[in-house]
């Protein structure tokens, strides 16, 4: 059994082996210093340990990521984001109530949506950029048609804007909430199965050219993942991820989408909301991963950035992170 003693030595062992060398940068010696006092003072924690760990990944790996600034931009010169621009402001103008009090009370846990942000969400976004604008830009770049997976879609703000974006596409919407009243008015309906109780439910609906999944179920249930790759055999090529947020989340859905083959080698992985120092170190595990895999490059491929969200200027900016196989590097020029 370890105990919390053996578990200090292990964690200021491991700092000294890590860092064995002469340091002779003075801020260097105070951090790793820092570092030995939080493992002495959180003994028996693998946290200490997973902490540094992750610290040195995301140290090296932020390095070469650019943090692009997209806060603040209004409409922008760009004509091709722009013309996304007006055609999302005018796809939300269309919906009176994306969520009435009645629904939002007896839901499992209110659709995500705070009681303070609830008035906000049928508010005009206003015109500064949202994830949903850039999502769709980045997106028109990919070739078509679309197959896209929104894990965590609530009243359906974000993903009513994307299927209305495409001519074509196959959307898959999962969340452990009904698909919402306002999407299911808006999507002529195909019918619904659920195996038993206790599985997922999938509900189909088709309109005009876009053929829409909605999976009912928990993200972390490995029954959810298996009916989404049931029904995608192609796998995805665009994936937003805004559920659960949480390390654990992020890295369980990767796991999935990798071990069920549903990320092919064209895609955007778009994840929302990375406040926290895990979410990021998770970000930076999985932007790692992809870096091997698809070859990707850091400067080109992956971004971090504020932004604003689903009730746009109503709320604080989200840190979003894209991990893609598009060439970003002039992202910048067109958000000018
Ligand atoms: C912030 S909201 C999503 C907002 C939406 N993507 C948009 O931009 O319009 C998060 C959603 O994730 C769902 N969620 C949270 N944890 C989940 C889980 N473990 N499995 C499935 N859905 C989950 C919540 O029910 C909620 O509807």
């Amino acid at each position: 059994m370890i105990t919390p003693k053996d578990s200090v030595l292990r964690d200021v062992s491991e700092i000294l082996l890590r860092f064995p060398t002469a340091i002779n940068n003075i801020k260097k010696k105070i951090s790793y210093i820092k570092r030995i006092i939080r493992a002495v003072s959180h003994p028996g924690q693998s946290l200490s340990n997973r902490w540094i760990r992750t610290r040195n990944e995301f140290v090296r790996i932020t390095r070469s990521i650019e943090l692009i600034d997209v806060v603040g931009r209004p409409v922008v010169s760009n004509e091709t984001l722009r013309a996304i621009v007006s055609q999302n402001r005018a796809v939300l103008s269309q919906v009176d109530s994306w969520l009435d009090i009645d629904t939002w009370k007896n839901s499992r846990f209110g659709y995500g949506v705070p009681e303070r942000i609830l008035p906000t969400l049928d508010m005009a976004v206003g015109d500064e950029l949202t994830y949903s604008d850039l999502l769709i830009y980045l997106m028109n770049k990919l070739s078509k048609p679309i197959r896209y997976l929104e894990i965590g879609v609530s009243v359906g703000k974000n993903f009513w804007q994307v299927v209305c974006s495409q001519e074509t596409i196959k959307a898959f919407g999962l969340d452990w909430e009904e698909c919402s009243p306002a999407l299911q008015e808006r999507m002529p309906s195909l019918g619904s199965s659920s195996p038993n109780d206790s599985s997922p439910k999938t509900a189909l609906y088709k309109k005009d050219r876009k053929e829409i999944t909605y999976v009912t179920g928990d993200e972390f249930d490995p029954k959810t993942w298996e009916i989404l790759t049931l029904h995608n055999s192609e796998g995805f090529n665009v994936v937003f991820s805004d559920a659960s947020h949480s390390e654990q989340a992020i890295l369980t859905e990767y796991e999935r989408l990798i071990s069920n083959n549903l990320v092919k080698d064209k895609f955007i992985l778009w994840y929302d909301d990375l406040n926290n120092h895990e979410m990021k170190a998770a970000f930076f595990r999985i932007a790692n991963d992809m870096r091997s895999r698809f070859g990707l490059d850091f400067r080109e491929n992956v971004k971090l950035f504020k932004i604003q969200g689903w009730v746009g200027i109503h709320a604080p900016y989200h840190l979003n992170g894209v991990i893609t196989s598009l060439d970003l590097s002039d992202l910048n020029k067109a958000l000018s």
